[in-house]
């Protein structure tokens, strides 16, 4: 080997240290650190010219803390003499503590005393085949320590990538990730369903009242925020990583792969779920923070909604337009328009007769969710009862705050220190505190909501602008001052112009810097209010708890609903929190009506599944902006697979509601009748997921985690373990090429409906009048109903199985089923029905056995009268099939067996009733072979006699 040889080989190695070493970012402010600026820091200038988003000024080496003393699993860890935090003075001391909750592994970095959400995880164990262990190093004087996978000895974390930093408003925990597929982290656009670690992508993550830009790689915060991720390692064993800290933060995925994280408050209370595949994950996380509630049966009917109906008559046109359509719908959704001038709990003017309508509604099946904004305007009753009940809102922490011009023209706020903002109403506003820790304001929130049911009967409720969103925060000229919709009320202004240590802490994240600086308005503060603010009397600080606002309004607000309706109903809340899904659902946010939102809302939803918001979609057709037919007709087609199905659109924009086409009309209610017709599938899923924690909707690699292929299929996904959709997310496209992980699969689209599909990728046919590609998986048994036109009429018709066997011809499957509307307080008194079903092909026939696991006392179910089975091998003697032993009559005029397409189909009204046995066994033999006859051959024909063979 020639000296030439060896350069090339150092070079190469050098090469790969660098990717693999990634760097600090020192200088993230905006306008861009020179060399002046950032070695007047204390850090390395080191221009990188890649195309990979490196860090220009970066930390020196050695920033991190040294380990001091260690006490049983508490380590005690001082500041080294390395680099020091350029944004506040290094805490001297801090202790790493672990503990194990069943399996997973917790370790606390921090301080006591310390700011910690106020959030109240159940903290409940499922249980794994694995085991985590925590282990620490010191190499070079730097404490790090790895989180390992004692099966596998690989490490899960490993911070012995350095930067440790610990200071009152800035932390940054670095750590190497074992795999770079990696899932989760939000609120935010993800174009791909994986996250990128070829370049540096800060996400950042603080609530805010932010639509979705889909058109471009944006790393922006959108409304929640979940410090949660899940790694499928090399093996295909599955982890998951939550942080619990509310602040302000965000996450850079950085080359190596790694991630470096911050935030500007509390401490790092990390919890690690050992799996070992994702959805053992997401059981392990949904137990620990609380699984999500279960939607009333009705929510899982099609909604339609938009924001700008001139009144109750233009709702009641377009709904009555889909249902002429013959489209199924279940639920009418009224934005902002119906309320007087935008105050919660009042009815307009253009909405006399709402509660007839109403009334009209509930008699035809259907069902009504309105909007409820959190803010209350400061000078009508419903402020008014507020204050006599003690209820408290966000407040100035000391009088002297108060903002005068502001608090003088309300008679009641007047001597209050309530923080009063500016939102859809035309006066000033509060924003209830649902920390509120005495109970009060979520006794009047309640309060308020069961006195309005009783004007109008309202089934679900939505709850918007809950980052909390407040227009103008600091701004001169807010652009309400331009709307004709909206009177130039006095903006809020914190103190941001001197070094108010909450409105203008040292590090302000991406949240703030990707908006720019003080110089053009970004602050903490920018559409929401002062961080200064305190609740709960106090105690909480907004700086601290402002992502939890929409998760307590959730809570506070499913427990109105529980009051108000007495029924389970559904909450959607826009800003969501981890164990939000507890108490409510998820829309993806104000989209744009554009091929890119529908893509990204494809991976959004698999998102909230892993989240635990299982009842989530999006804007159906797209909020923002003009749809187009075929955009609409698409999402449509795709929404109808999502839990959360709703079309909704913006002020001023055409109706995009699907009667609007034929077109569209057509294939939302081929779409629709789909949906509905598997609703106990769907239901059942949700079920599972509210009982046992579960993905309702789930990425493919959840089922296929060593199928390399599946890990970033994020236009795919699956329904539970069974159905896989390939929804058509392009323009001018009629087909999709699919990839269907080694399995078995069978069409349940037009294209070859019933018959096996090689796995694999293959492209096959979607045209506007088809159904979107959507498979069954073998070894499946889906429950079903013959759909109509409501949910609630459907849940009359009689149910259905769909069989689709694995290679031995088995399947099984569950069928949860209950009221659909009695509130669920636990799963053990909960009165439900559970079905499990069995099927056998044998070698003389079939047998299905569906057994009565659970049973509800009062809920009587419509008969099993369809049974469709896929790839059944021989004919069925239709004559043959017993339920119990007993013969029972086959309707042979609707029942049919092709020996083509292998289907069989059974068709007999009243075929079975569910609940007549505890077991229940339906077997068939085959009918006897047909055999070619040679009537010439005395032997056969001795034979033929003898077996009794049928001639045909
Ligand atoms: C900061 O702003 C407040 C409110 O606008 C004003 O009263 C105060 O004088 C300002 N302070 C400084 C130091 O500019
Ligand atoms: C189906 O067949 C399997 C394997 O032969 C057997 O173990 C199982 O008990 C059968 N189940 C039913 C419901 O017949
Ligand atoms: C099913 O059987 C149960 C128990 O015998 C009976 O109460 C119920 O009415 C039957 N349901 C139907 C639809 O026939």
């Amino acid at each position: 080997m020639g000296k030439l040889q060896l350069l090339c080989i150092f070079l190469i190695s050098i090469g790969l240290s660098f990717q693999a070493s990634p760097v600090f970012d020192c200088f993230p402010e905006p306008n861009g650190a020179s060399q002046v600026s950032c070695e007047a820091r204390g850090c390395t200038w080191q221009p990188d010219s890649s195309n990979k988003n490196v860090p220009w000024c970066i930390f020196k080496d050695g920033v991190g803390y040294s380990l001091d003393s260690q006490s049983g699993s508490t380590y005690t860890l001082r500041k080294n003499n390395g680099p020091k935090n350029p944004w506040g003075s290094d805490a001297l001391e801090i202790k790493v503590t672990t503990k194990s909750i069943g399996n997973i592994l917790n370790v606390h970095i921090g301080q006591a005393g310390r700011y910690e959400p106020p959030v109240d995880f159940p903290k409940d164990v499922a249980s794994s085949s694995e085991t985590l262990s925590f282990k620490t190093d010191t190499t070079n004087g730097l404490f790090s320590f790895q989180i390992v996978r004692d099966s596998s000895y690989r490490k899960l974390f490993d911070t012995s990538l350095g930067g440790l930093i610990f200071s009152d408003k800035f932390i940054q925990l670095a750590t190497y990730l074992p795999s770079s597929n990696m899932y989760g982290w939000g609120e935010n656009t993800h174009q791909s369903l994986k996250h990128d670690f070829s370049k540096y992508l800060t996400w950042a993550m603080f609530a805010r009242d932010q639509p979705p830009n889909s058109g471009s790689l944006d790393t922006v915060n959108l409304y929640g925020v979940h410090p949660y991720y899940m790694i499928v390692e090399p093996d295909g064993k599955a982890h998951g990583v939550l942080i619990v800290n509310s602040n302000a933060q965000e996450v850079t995925t950085a080359p190596g792969p790694s991630i470096i994280y911050r935030t500007i408050g509390g401490n790092l209370d990390i919890y690690f779920f050992p799996g070992p595949t994702p959805e053992q994950v997401t059981q392990q996380y949904l137990k620990f923070i609380g699984t999500p509630f279960l939607p009333a049966y009705w929510a899982l009917g099609y909604q339609l909604s938009r924001y700008g109906y001139t009144g109750l008559d233009e709702m009641k046109t377009r709904i009555q337009a889909v249902k002429d359509a013959g489209i199924p719908i279940d639920i009418g959704v009224a934005d902002i328009d119906y309320m007087q001038r935008y105050k919660d709990f009042t009815t307009g003017d253009n909405w006399a007769g709402f509660s007839d309508y109403v009334n009209q509604m509930h008699a035809s099946g259907m069902k009504l969710i309105l909007i409820f904004d959190p803010a209350v305007e400061a000078d009508y009753d419903s402020f008014q009862r507020a204050l006599s009940a003690n209820a408290k809102f966000i407040e100035w922490e000391s009088s002297s705050q108060v903002q005068r011009d502001i608090q003088n023209l309300y008679p009641m706020a007047k001597d209050t220190k309530i923080m009063l903002g500016v939102v859809w109403p035309d006066k000033h506003v509060g924003f209830p505190d649902f920390l509120d820790s005495t109970g009060n304001t979520q006794k009047w929130w309640a309060s308020e909501f069961v006195r309005y049911q009783k004007e109008i009967g309202f089934d679900g409720i939505w709850i918007d602008m809950n980052e909390p969103s407040n227009f103008g925060t600091n701004d001169a000229h807010p652009w309400y001052f331009d709307s004709d919709d909206h009177p130039n009320d006095a903006p809020l202004f914190c103190p941001t112009n001197g070094s108010n240590e909450w409105e203008m802490p040292p590090y302000k994240t991406r949240a703030v810097w990707k908006f720019g600086d003080a110089s053009n308005n970004a602050f903490l503060a920018s559409n929401t209010l002062c961080m200064l603010g305190v609740q709960d009397n106090g105690a909480q600080r907004f700086y601290n708890v402002k992502n939890l606002y929409g998760w307590s309004e959730a809570k506070a607000t499913q427990q109105a609903l529980f009051q108000s309706t007495g029924k389970r109903g559904a909450v959607v809340s826009r800003s969501t929190y981890p164990s939000s899904g507890k108490y409510a659902g998820h829309w993806l946010g104000d989209n744009t009506a554009r091929w890119e939102d529908l893509r990204t809302s494809v991976i959004g939803a698999q998102e909230f599944n892993l989240f635990g918001i299982p009842y989530v979609g999006s804007d159906v057709c797209g909020f923002i902006g003009t749809t187009t037919e075929e955009l609409c007709l698409r999402w449509q087609q795709m929404g109808a697979f999502h839990s959360f199905f709703r079309n909704h659109n913006t002020i001023g924009a055409p109706a995009q509601d699907p009667a609007i086409w034929p077109t569209v009309a057509a294939a939302t209610k081929q779409a629709n009748l789909f949906r509905y017709q598997y609703l106990p599938y769907l239901f059942s899923l949700h079920f599972t997921a509210s009982k046992d924690g579960a993905t309702v909707i789930r990425p493919l690699f959840f089922e296929f985690p060593t199928d390399e292929e599946t890990y970033d299929l994020g236009y795919q996904f699956m329904w539970g373990s069974s159905i896989l959709v390939a929804p058509v997310v392009y323009q001018n496209t009629n087909s999709v090429h699919v990839y269907l992980p080694t399995d078995v699969w069978y069409s349940l689209f037009d294209y070859k409906y019933g018959s096996l599909i090689s796995p694999g990728f293959t492209t096959v046919s979607a045209p506007t009048t088809s159904r979107i590609p959507v498979f069954v998986r073998g070894m499946s048994i889906i429950p079903r109903q013959t759909p109509t036109i409501t949910t609630t009429a459907t849940r009359l018709n009689p149910f259905e199985l769909l069989i689709a066997p694995c290679e031995m011809g088995r399947g099984k499957g569950v069928l949860y089923w209950d009221d659909g509307e009695t509130i669920v307080n636990s799963f053990n008194t909960h009165n439900y029905h559970q079905f499990d079903f069995l099927f056998n092909t044998t070698t003389t026939g079939g047998r299905l056995t569906i057994t009565h696991s659970r049973k509800a006392s009062n809920i009587n179910l419509p008969t099993l009268d369809i049974i469709e089975i896929f790839n059944f091998p021989n004919a069925p003697d239709f004559k043959s099939f017993t339920i119990n032993n007993i013969k029972t009559n086959i309707n042979v005029q609707t029942s049919t067996y092709s020996g083509v397409t292998k289907r069989l189909y059974i068709q007999t009204t009243g075929l079975i009733n569910l609940t007549s046995a505890d077991t229940i066994i339906l077997e068939w033999s085959n009918a006897a072979k047909a055999v070619k006859v040679d009537l010439s051959n005395p032997e056969k024909l001795a034979a033929l006699e003898n077996n009794k063979y049928e001639l045909f």
